[in-house]
C-alpha cells in the first residue's frame, strides 16, 4: 500500500509502484487539469509539484514532469497538481498569467502555473533569470513566450519585495496568494502517514534513481516490475568533501548538485554545464547515477566526470564495497562493470588542482534540451605556459563514454594554438564514430577536431579575464 498526499487528500492505494503518476492523477483520481502530451518529458505539460519532508520537517517541494515519474516516487509526500494550488479566487500566478495574456488555448497553462509555483518555493533567489530557467521544461505552443516571461517577471518582483523569510516560505506564499493555506498543515499531516517510500531491499528489483531514462524507454514493462527506489536511500543523499575530493551521494539530482555550496566552490562550471543536460523538471528527479549506468555514448554528467577523473564507490547486496574508476567502468556498449545487485553507491570527484582549467563542450541540434551529437570535457593543469597534466573526454564517438587515452605525451608542450590543433588531430584518430541520426561518422570526428579546440578558445579567454 502507497500513501501520500494528494492536493488536499490523503490516498492509500494499492496501485502498483510503477504505475505513471500521470496516469494514476488523471485516470484514477479523475484530475484532468494536468495535461498529457508527449509523454516523454519533453514539453512540461505534465508537470506537478512533489513535496518531500527534509530531516528539518520542512517540506522542501519539485516540479517534476509526472509523466515519467513512477507513483512509487510520491509515496511518503506531498503531490500537487494544478487543482491543488486553486484557492477561491485566482491564486498571484494565475492572477498574473491572465493580466500578462500569457495564455491562449491554455494547454500548457497549468503546467507553467505549476513550474512557476515550484518556482516560488524552492528558487535560490527570486531573479527574473531565475523565474525563466524554472520554466525551461515547459512548451508553449500558441502563446508565444514574451508574455509568459512578463508574468514571470512580475512573479519574481512581487516575491522579491515580500517575502521575507527565504528558509520557511510557505506562510509568506500563502499570505501572498500563491498558495492556498492547508499547505501550512501538511507538514504534520506528512508526519502521522503511514507508510514510507516503497522498495528497501534489492534482490531482482530494478533500481529506480530519477527515472527520467527508465520511465521513458519502457513504461510498460516496468509497471508490473519490483522496483527499488534510490529516493528511499536517504543515506545516498549528500554532497561532502573529504581528502581532497567531493564525495556525492548516488541519490543526490542533478539540480542539488548543481546548486550545493561545494560544487560552486570546486567546480564553478557545473553551475551552467548541468544545465546543458535538461530542463529543471528533468535536473530535479536526474541524477549523477543515473547518468553513468545509462551508459549513453554521449551521456553529458558522465562526459564531465571522466575528465574529471571520478571514481565509483560500488555497494553489492551484502553491502559489500568496492571501488571502480569511471574510465574502466565501460567494458564495451552498455557492458559495465557492475555485478547483479550491486548499485553505485557514491561518485568520488577529486577537486581539481588550484588553477586548473576545466571546460566542458557540447554540439547538439538545439542548445538546451537536447542530446548531444558530440560533446567533449577537458582538464588541464598548467605549469606556467606548459602542460602538466592534459584529461580528455569524449561522448558520441565511440561505443562509450571515452577518455581519450595517450595524452600524457602533451605534458611539457607549450598551451598554444598549434598544440592544440595536434590535440585535435591526436583526438580525432582516437575515435571510432559511427554514422547515425545525429551525423554521420566523419562530421562526428571533425566536431570532436572543433570541440577540442573551443576548449582552447576558452582557455584563452579565462585567462585573459
Ligand atoms: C527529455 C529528456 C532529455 C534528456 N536529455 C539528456 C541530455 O541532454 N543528456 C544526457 O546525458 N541525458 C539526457 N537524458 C537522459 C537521462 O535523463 C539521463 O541519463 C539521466 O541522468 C538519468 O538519470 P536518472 O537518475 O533519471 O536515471 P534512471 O532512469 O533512474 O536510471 C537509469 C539507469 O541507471 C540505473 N541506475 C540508476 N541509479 C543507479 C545506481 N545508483 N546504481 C546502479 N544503477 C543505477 C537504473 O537501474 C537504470 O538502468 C534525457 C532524458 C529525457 C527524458
Ligand atoms: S507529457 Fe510532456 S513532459 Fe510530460
Ligand atoms: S497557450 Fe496554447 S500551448 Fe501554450
Amino acid at each position: 500500500m502507497l500513501s501520500f498526499i494528494l492536493n488536499r487528500e490523503t490516498v492509500n492505494t494499492g496501485a502498483a509502484p510503477g504505475t505513471l503518476l500521470l496516469d494514476f492523477i488523471r485516470e484514477t483520481m479523475k484530475l484532468p487539469g494536468t495535461k498529457e502530451a508527449c509523454r516523454e518529458g519533453e514539453c512540461g505539460s505534465c508537470t506537478v509539484l512533489i513535496g518531500k519532508p527534509g530531516d528539518d520537517g520542512r517540506v522542501r517541494y519539485k516540479a517534476c514532469a509526472s509523466c515519467i515519474l513512477p507513483i512509487g516516487e510520491a509515496a511518503g509526500g506531498h503531490v500537487v497538481t494544478v487543482e491543488g494550488v486553486n484557492r477561491e479566487e485566482l491564486n498571484l500566478v494565475q492572477q498574473l498569467i491572465i493580466e500578462e495574456n500569457a495564455s491562449q488555448c491554455g494547454f500548457c497553462t497549468p503546467g507553467i502555473v505549476l513550474s512557476l509555483t515550484g518556482f516560488a518555493l524552492s528558487a535560490e533567489a527570486y531573479s527574473y533569470a531565475a523565474a525563466a530557467d524554472a520554466l525551461d521544461g515547459n512548451i508553449c505552443r500558441c502563446t508565444g513566450y514574451a508574455a509568459i516571461r512578463r508574468a514571470a517577471a512580475r512573479l519574481a518582483e512581487t516575491l522579491e519585495e515580500n517575502i521575507r523569510d527565504r528558509e520557511d516560505r510557505i506562510p509568506g506564499l500563502v499570505e501572498q496568494g500563491v498558495l492556498p493555506d492547508y499547505f501550512l498543515g501538511i507538514p504534520d499531516r506528512l508526519r502521522k502517514l503511514e507508510g514510507s517510500p516503497a522498495g528497501s531491499k534489492r534482490g531482482k528489483e530494478v533500481v529506480v534513481a530519477g527515472g527520467t531514462d527508465l520511465f521513458v524507454q519502457k513504461p510498460e514493462e516496468l509497471r508490473e516490475s519490483p522496483l527499488f527506489f534510490l529516493s528511499g536511500r536517504r543515506d545516498l543523499d549528500y554532497v561532502r568533501e573529504e581528502d581532497g575530493s567531493l564525495r556525492v551521494g548516488s541519490a543526490v539530482t542533478l539540480e542539488d548538485f548543481r546548486l550545493h555550496p561545494l560544487v560552486n566552490q570546486h567546480l564553478p562550471a557545473m553551475r551552467e554545464d548541468v544545465l546543458l543536460h535538461s530542463s529543471t523538471i528533468l535536473r530535479n528527479k536526474a541524477t549523477l547515477a543515473g547518468n553513468i549506468v545509462n551508459a549513453s555514448p554521449i551521456g553529458d554528467i558522465t562526459i564531465m566526470l571522466l575528465a574529471l577523473e571520478a571514481v565509483l564507490e560500488l555497494e553489492g547486496e551484502d553491502g559489500a564495497q568496492r571501488r571502480v574508476a569511471l574510465a574502466e567502468f565501460y567494458r564495451g556498449y552498455k557492458d559495465l562493470d557492475l555485478n547483479p545487485g550491486e548499485i553505485i553507491r557514491e561518485i568520488v570527484i577529486p577537486v581539481p588542482a588550484p588553477g586548473a582549467f576545466y571546460n566542458f563542450e557540447k554540439v547538439s541540434n538545439r542548445k538546451i534540451l537536447d542530446i548531444a551529437a558530440v560533446n567533449s570535457a577537458i582538464l588541464l593543469e598548467a605549469d606556467g605556459e606548459k602542460i602538466s597534466r592534459l584529461l580528455l573526454a569524449a561522448g558520441g564517438v565511440a561505443p562509450v563514454p571515452l577518455l581519450i587515452k595517450g595524452l600524457d605525451k602533451f605534458a611539457g608542450k607549450k598551451i598554444s594554438p598549434e598544440t592544440f590543433a595536434e590535440l585535435a588531430e591526436e583526438a580525432m584518430a582516437a575515435v571510432a564514430p559511427i554514422d547515425d541520426v545525429r551525423g554521420s561518422a566523419e562530421y562526428k570526428r571533425l566536431l570532436l577536431g572543433r570541440l577540442t579546440e573551443a576548449h582552447y578558445q576558452k582557455f584563452s579567454t579565462r585567462r585573459e579575464n
